[in-house]
């Protein structure tokens, strides 16, 4: 089906489980009966086979042209080699902005989980200024880090928050912190929250809790919370715990956003050790699309494949590995485009 109005945006089908979840989506997405017109372009290791580079110049500017984009994830060595294409991407374009809904879409361990994880994309230590001191004969003897946030920053990512809050009808927001210990790294993070809550008195809540406790809270007693609003490190380590409460990182999809253009991808990475097996859960990236429609006002798509994807899992009982089933990446896909169709 094609739209009469058809928007034009960056696809990236990433490395590992990436292009066989990309390729879910885009079945699905064409079914659904999108208004997105794909400009497919390389990054990651994908980036490197194709053009020398894990973040070519022509990838740059075609998400620069359509500041719309929807990527797969890419692989970033560990420990040493070239730097995550993931956070260049999120600095390039400055999506300050990390969106990550946790929401119970099949019965599991926990009922009814419906949390959504902002988290502030471009500070703290994913500055990543790293260096090694040496001692007598070791060039690399002690390890250093250093992280920043501003108070501008913390402002600009609370107030998304808040915004946020308002446009979804979320009640309260708990701001993640360690301002015990980093003192100025993470309080400053706090008290540019705590000024920004002031704006919003009577409309959405504010309370704050200490990361750790944070942490174990997510487990006793999910159910407390409503929005979290963490710090860059903070975010990405409890959003992938929020994804363990509602089937794991097969469910969990998150928005990069910013002032000029917006990322849309799982929280899931590729995946290596079941990247090329056919049976990855596109979940997550699909739902990344989803919130991709919203942002472009097209909220009755978006919720047209919510309601499909539910109703595969559910009603048809589709499932991939990860979620206890059997069906492979492309059963479950066409499961989901025979939902849609038989409207
Ligand atoms: P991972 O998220 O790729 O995998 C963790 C575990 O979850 C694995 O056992 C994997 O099989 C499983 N899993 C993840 N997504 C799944 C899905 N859709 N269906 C079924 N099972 C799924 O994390 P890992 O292994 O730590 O990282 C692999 C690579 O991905 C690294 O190079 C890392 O840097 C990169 N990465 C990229 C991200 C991005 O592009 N935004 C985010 C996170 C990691
Ligand atoms: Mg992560």
């Amino acid at each position: 089906m094609s739209s009469p109005n058809p928007i034009t945006a960056t696809l990236i089908p990433g490395d590992g489980i990436g292009p066989e979840t990309v390729e879910s989506t885009i079945q699905i997405l064409d079914a659904l009966g999108s208004p997105f017109l794909w400009d497919v372009q390389q990054a990651g290791v994908a980036g490197i086979d194709a053009l020398g580079d894990p973040l070519p110049e022509q990838t740059l500017a075609s998400i620069r042209k359509h500041r719309l984009a929807l990527k797969g994830p890419l692989t970033t060595p560990v420990g040493g080699g070239f730097r995550s294409s993931n956070v260049r991407l999120r600095e390039e374009f400055e999506l300050y902005a990390n969106v990550r809904p946790a929401k119970t879409l099949i019965p599991g361990r926990f009922e009814n989980i419906d949390i959504v994880l902002v988290r502030e994309n471009l500070g703290g230590f994913y500055v990543a200024h790293e260096y090694y001191i040496p001692v007598g004969d070791d060039p690399k003897a002690v390890a250093v880090a250093t992280g920043m946030n501003t108070r501008a920053s913390s402002k600009r990512i609370a107030r998304f928050a808040f915004e946020y809050a308002l446009k979804n009808g979320r009640k309260k927001i708990t701001v993640v912190h360690k301002a015990n210990i980093l003192k100025l790294l993470t309080g400053i993070f706090l008290d540019a929250a705590r000024e920004v809550a002031k704006e919003y008195e009577g409309r959405v809540e504010m309370d704050d809790m200490i990361v750790d406790a944070c942490a174990m809270q997510l487990v006793l007693n999910p159910w407390r919370f409503d929005m979290l609003l963490c710090t860059n490190l903070f975010g990405d380590i409890l959003s992938d715990q929020i994804a363990g409460l509602v089937g794991g990182l097969g469910m969990a999809p998150g928005a990069n956003i910013g002032e000029n253009a917006a990322i849309f991808e799982a929280v899931h990475g590729s995946a290596p050790d079941i990247a090329g097996k056919g049976v990855a859960n596109p979940i997550s990236i699909l739902l990344a699309s989803a919130m991709m429609l919203d942002h472009v006002g097209k909220q009755d798509l978006a919720n047209r494949l919510r309601t499909a994807i539910t109703d595969t899992l559910n009603i048809d009982s589709v499932r991939t590995r990860d979620l206890k089933g059997e069906a492979t990446t492309k059963q479950f896909t066409d499961a989901v485009c025979k939902r849609l169709s038989s409207r």
